[in-house]
């Protein structure tokens, strides 16, 4: 049985079975380069300690859950928690880490995952902050990636599920007001 959402906030930009392919294809794609980094240091997909995820909370984590089933290598999970949006506007104003970063990224490959980009405040903090401890790689990977948005910090994505127009969305992950974020499909909020 469909589970049916109480009232679409607006209207469906990106449908849920859309959604599980290609994060299954991304999973997949995202596997295949870091074990080829693996390789590369002449170890295999069951290396201890050599990949950390690092998911944004809150938003990244349905995207993150739904993500590594479908990355079949040795990974450790942490978490950071980066403020932006607070309360119901949907105005960036400004990224602002809430909690402690991992400090033992030194030599690993790390990869950030959140759930979208659109300024760049958020990963690109991040990305300055995880490049001091001198990880192996830094990957970013993120659901949507929001265009024509003036990006405030110079940030691109390694990988996208999706490009989306320029509207503020909810479902997946993404929330407004802290609800929505169990909406199965990517929802564009009517203004
Ligand atoms: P940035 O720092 O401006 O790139 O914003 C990234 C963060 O803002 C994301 O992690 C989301 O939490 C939030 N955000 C940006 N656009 C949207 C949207 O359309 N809907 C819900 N949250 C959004
Ligand atoms: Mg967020």
């Amino acid at each position: 049985m469909t589970v049916q959402y109480l009232e679409s906030p607006g209207k469906t930009l990106i449908h849920r079975d859309r959604i599980a392919a290609r994060i299954t294809e991304l999973g997949r794609e995202i596997a295949d380069d870091l074990i080829a980094d693996l390789q590369a240091e002449g170890l295999g997909a069951d290396a201890p300690d050599r990949v950390v995820l690092l998911p944004v909370l809150t938003g990244a984590i349905i995207f993150t859950a739904d993500l590594v089933r479908h990355m079949p290598l040795h990974l450790s999970m942490r978490m950071v928690t980066v403020s932006s949006y607070p309360g119901a506007s949907t105005m960036s104003k400004g990224a602002r880490l809430r909690s402690e970063l991992p400090t033992d990224l030194e030599g690993r490959h790390v990869l950030v995952i959140d759930d979208i980009l659109d300024t760049g405040q958020t990963l690109g903090l991040l990305k300055d902050l995880i490049a001091e401890q001198n990880p192996a790689s830094i990957r970013i990977c993120v659901l949507l990636d929001k265009q024509g948005v003036e990006r405030k910090h110079d940030i691109t994505a390694d990988y996208v599920g999706f490009e989306i127009p320029n509207a503020f969305v909810v479902g997946c992950g993404l929330d407004y007001d802290g609800l929505y974020r169990n909406l199965p499909d990517i929802v564009a909020i009517e203004a």
